[in-house]
């Protein structure tokens, strides 16, 4: 059983403000390709997709002058940490159990080295994936965060996502003999 899904997640306030902030077509995406890479990599597809939906969830505006300044973001942006600590309270809030809280923020927290002065990190399979999955949809000039998606469209993806995870829930736990959480 899942403790949350990516439904309920969706339809939290904190997500429609700040995961539709920083794209939320951009978000979905990256939660289908958590899912795909989450088999590849024997990770579960749960932790993954839901890491990969949040992670952009820390984003802040960074606009001069009403435009948005490049250079001011990335001298001061720190929006992996900011989002780890918003994705663990979100998920917290909503009944995630704190062990898996605790892994997705820190997917969350190590999907950029771009906050490290000089970033070298040695990622595990999950977080590996997480930071893949933001990867497979980036397009140059930061143009990802500005695709849109309609709210009917998004729940609908997100529903079939849903789903599959539930299907596909079981397999991987009897499969990786991963210790029952509930
Ligand atoms: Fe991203």
């Amino acid at each position: 059983m899942r403790h949350v899904t990516l439904t309920q997640l969706f339809d939290h306030p904190i997500t429609q403000k700040y995961v539709k902030r920083s794209g939320m077509a951009h978000a979905i995406a990256c939660a289908y390709h958590a899912y795909r890479l989450a088999n590849e990599y024997h990770v579960d597809p749960d932790k993954a997709t839901k890491a990969a939906f949040l992670h952009d969830i820390g984003h802040y505006t960074w606009y001069r002058d009403g435009k948005w300044d490049y250079e001011l973001y990335k001298q001061n942006d720190i929006h992996a940490i900011k989002g780890s600590e918003r994705a663990h309270k979100l998920l917290i809030r909503l009944g995630e159990h704190p062990k898996i809280a605790k892994e997705i923020a820190l997917a969350v927290l190590f999907h950029t080295d771009s906050f490290l002065p000089e970033g070298q990190l040695e990622l595990d399979p999950l977080q590996y994936v997480v930071a893949l999955a933001d990867e497979a949809d980036e397009e140059p000039g930061g143009e990802h965060h500005y695709r849109t998606i309609t709210d009917e469209r998004a729940r609908h993806l997100l529903t079939l996502l849903d789903l599959k995870l539930d299907a596909k829930q079981t397999t991987y736990h009897e499969g990786h003999s991963i210790e029952k959480t509930n």
